[in-house]
């Protein structure tokens, strides 16, 4: 692959069979596993790899997604049609103004954007609960799990503020 190829790689938005790999700190880059999450929150932030290539798709932060492990039968029907093992998996961009989802909300379980206190619902599709945000976060639906969290497919919803 040349270097264009593997930059374009870098940036496009994750897709079926992508693997998740630790955003940041010393494991960044390895294969975020089931037991890497703690049950019940926080989020690990993590950023898509293709799996045959390696190339982690950490060029653009739109591609940042949170990870979040809960009990399955507190999901909602629809929010565990897209999980795998209780593993549920959201954009990390807020639809606000695109801060990074990076904080929890402990006392609700909740996804929390620290920028103007918007929470979102993992158990429920990352509905909003609270704050200015106008839409729920964009779901990365997961596949079985074997050896790591695998993408089943792409976002299924608008990711961060796009507008378009
Ligand atoms: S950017 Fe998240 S609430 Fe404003």
């Amino acid at each position: 692959m040349d270097t264009l190829a593997a930059e374009d790689e870098k940036t496009a938005r994750p897709r079926k069979g992508d693997r998740l790999v630790f955003a940041y700190g010393e494991r960044a880059g390895q294969v975020i596993g089931p037991e890497d999450l703690p049950l019940g929150g926080p989020q690990q932030l993590a950023f898509p790899m293709d799996p045959a290539t390696k190339i982690i798709r950490d060029g653009s932060l739109l591609n940042q997604v949170a990870l979040v492990r809960l009990d399955p039968a507190q999901l909602s029907p629809d929010t565990r049609a897209d999980a795998a093992g209780g593993v549920v998996a959201y954009s990390a961009v807020c639809t606000h103004e695109g801060c990074p989802i990076s904080m929890w909300h402990k006392e609700s379980k909740m996804l929390f954007c620290a920028c103007h206190a918007s929470r979102f619902d993992p158990a429920d599709r990352a509905r909003v609960v609270d704050g200015p945000a106008p839409r729920r976060l964009a779901m990365l639906p997961l596949g079985p799990i074997g050896g790591g969290i695998v993408a089943a497919g792409g976002f299924t919803g608008r990711v961060g503020r796009q507008t378009a």
